[in-house]
């Protein structure tokens, strides 16, 4: 039976990469999605190609006003995907600016918090509901010039228990997954590099390149019944990548 079956989505970034993998895995499962990025046209191209179960629209996810015409847009909504992010200010701690540490904090962590504040209520009026945080594992380890990134992300995994707590009793899940390296367009400058790319798989029990739809089963897991006694959790998956310390 189709595990998502009359339920809503909102997966945030569902144009390309892990989002779009999710949005494809709950339409599977009987799900209507809303998918967010910030270009429409990009947007309707993907709903196109997945089916009419996919609902579009523009959202910029750092601003308050789109998400809340993202959120009018849904209706009540039971499954919330916090998936959108970036990791555009790399480098050392000491050369990053104010206007940097601000943008990461708007775009990766903000909008998880408006957005989670504007859909939880209804998940709580209903007695229902799930919420996953695509976090990272650099928010479970510093990444060499990506503090703003694993900042951002450990903040997503403490705010995930924190929500956890106070929603459970109230029928609302939260918990997050922690990818590990993963093939999409966020992390190509990673793995399109041979030396990088090899190094990191061989670190890695299971030794291949992470794929997106490795992460979408992984959220369906969380969004559906299947973890109905599952809740302020961080799924690491990646390949085993940190288990390796020495
Ligand atoms: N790939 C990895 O190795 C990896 C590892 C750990 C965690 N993650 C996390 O996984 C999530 C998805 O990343 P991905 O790898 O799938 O990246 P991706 O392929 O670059 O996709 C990012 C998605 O987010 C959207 N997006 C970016 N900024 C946005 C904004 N301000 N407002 C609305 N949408 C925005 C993008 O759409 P537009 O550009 O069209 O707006 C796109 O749909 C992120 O939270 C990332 O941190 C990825």
């Amino acid at each position: 039976m189709s595990q998502l079956q009359g339920k809503i989505a909102i997966v945030t970034g569902g144009s390309r990469g892990i989002g779009r993998a999710i949005a494809e895995t709950f339409v599977r499962e009987g799900a209507t999605v809303v998918i967010c990025g910030r270009k429409q046209e990009t947007l309707d191209a993907v709903a196109a190609e997945i089916g009419p179960a996919v609902k579009p629209l523009a959202c910029h996810v750092g601003r308050a006003d789109d998400i809340r015409r993202l959120v009018d847009f849904a209706g009540p909504v039971d499954i919330l995907v916090n998936n959108a992010g970036t990791n555009v200010a790399q480098g050392p701690c000491l050369e990053m600016d104010e206007a940097q540490f601000d943008k990461m904090v708007e775009v990766n962590l903000k909008s998880a918090f408006r957005l989670m504040n504007a859909v939880a209520p209804g998940m709580c009026e209903r007695g229902s509901g799930s919420i996953v945080n695509i976090a990272s594992i650099s928010g479970l380890r510093p990444q060499l010039h990506g503090m703003l990134y694993s900042m951002t992300k450990a903040a997503l995994i403490m705010m995930t228990q924190s929500y956890a707590v106070e929603l459970g009793p109230r029928g609302v899940r939260v918990n997050a997954i922690a990818p590990g390296l993963i093939q999409t367009k966020l992390s190509e400058y990673y793995w399109k590099d041979d030396a990088r790319r090899n190094s990191q798989i061989d670190r890695q029990p299971i030794r291949h390149l992470g794929q997106p739809r490795e992460i979408a089963e992984a959220a369906l897991l969380l969004a559906g019944e299947g973890a109905s006694y599952m809740t302020g959790q961080t799924l690491t998956i990646d390949g085993g990548f940190l288990l390796s310390s020495i």
